[in-house]
């Protein structure tokens, strides 16, 4: 079975075709028209995916050396995301299947992140196992999830203020780097000292403030956000400047911190040996040692996606769909999606 994936819910237009479980292609094309303003505008993004929606599925169908005629079924983000931009995708997803005469399996975004450590390529070895927790971080969502059999799953926490993305873009712009300033503050953190200042880790251990943090698996990246801020305005500007990467390795150590905190404890609460991180923050590198370190001491087996399917990307789209008709999850043909419903698209299992 062809299945063609399409993601537009952000500023990545992707499409990518999968037969059955295989990737054949998976095209990413990322807008860099918001970098001049330091952060995604919706208008700007919905206008980018309809000026490349056309060529970018068109190369994923050459790529993948197929007819479109040789599709059997649709997938398409339903949200959540900006609306405009999952309209544009939606709308082009129903448009296509509908002309072909195929099914058109409505897709959310959050789950297609949690369910993409399943994403097989050719020769590769499924590794993560039923049931794990899922670390979804980026920069529009943080959320913790147990992920139990026939992609059945309950939110166990998630960010009451800040994406975990979020706080590495909104801090990295703080100290005047480009956006998204994830990537440039894993780059510079590299060379830095994480001890250097300490910012505050909220509802983990380490937090002065919260009493009762072991079963609070819910996030908040805010104060961090505040605690950057003020540091930076006690600072002068050739302080900052000589010590940016001990600034930014210390930033990146307090997310760090809070996530892998948080997601073990999940994990050993729920008696769950095996842990999974997803979404463009999982890119990080200084998430990825710790991640891995911590499950290595508790015998946990860690899965993260490689980085062309952690950030947003369609071959994750398709491959939940492929996940969900394989186990008969999904109605067949769902041209009944309005667009406009897709902001409000439900989380499905949600407790
Ligand atoms: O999943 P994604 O591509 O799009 C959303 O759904 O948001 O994630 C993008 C986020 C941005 O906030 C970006 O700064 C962050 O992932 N990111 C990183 C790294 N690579 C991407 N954050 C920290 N370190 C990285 N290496
Ligand atoms: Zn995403």
């Amino acid at each position: 079975m062809n299945i063609l994936g399409i993601e537009t819910s952000c500023d990545e237009t992707s499409a990518a075709v999968l037969q059955d479980d295989r990737v054949l292609s998976n095209i990413i094309s990322s807008q860099l028209i918001h970098k001049t303003y330091g952060g995604v505008v919706p208008e700007l993004a919905s206008r980018e995916h309809e000026r490349l929606i056309v060529s970018v599925v068109d190369r994923a169908i050459t790529e993948a050396n197929i007819q479109k005629t040789d599709l059997d079924v649709i997938a398409a983000t339903a949200g959540p995301g900006l609306i405009g931009a999952v309209m544009v995708g939606l709308c082009f997803a129903q448009g296509l299947g509908f002309s072909l005469g195929i099914p058109l399996v409505p897709i959310n975004h959050i789950e297609a992140h949690i369910f993409s450590p399943f994403i097989q390529e050719t020769g590769s070895r499924k590794t993560l196992s039923e049931p794990f927790v899922s670390l979804t971080v980026s920069g529009g969502h943080t959320m913790l999830s147990l992920v139990d059999t026939n992609l059945h799953y309950s939110v166990i926490g998630r960010t009451i203020d800040d994406a975990a993305g979020e706080a590495f873009d909104k801090t990295g712009k703080m100290l005047g780097l480009d956006y998204p300033a994830g990537p440039r503050i894993d780059r510079l953190a590299h060379d830095g000292d994480p001890k250097f200042h300490r910012f505050p880790r909220a509802l983990t251990s380490h937090s002065k403030t919260s009493r009762s943090y072991r079963d609070n698996f819910d996030f908040s990246f805010s104060g961090l956000k505040t605690s950057v801020l003020n540091y930076i305005e006690q600072h002068d500007r050739a302080f900052i400047q000589k010590h940016l990467p001990d600034i930014a390795a210390s930033i990146q150590a307090a997310i760090v911190d809070v996530l892998v905190e948080k997601t073990v404890a999940a994990a050993q609460k729920h008696n769950v040996a095996n842990i999974s991180v997803a979404g463009g923050v999982s890119a990080n590198s200084g998430l990825r040692m710790k991640m891995a370190s911590a499950c290595k001491q508790r015998g946990i087996l860690l899965t993260i996606p490689k980085a062309v399917y952690s950030t947003d990307n369609a071959a994750m789209i398709a491959s939940l769909a492929s996940l969900k008709l394989a186990r008969g999850i999904t109605e067949k043909n769902s041209y009944d999606v309005p667009p406009f419903a897709a902001f409000r698209y439900p989380l499905r299992h949600e407790s």
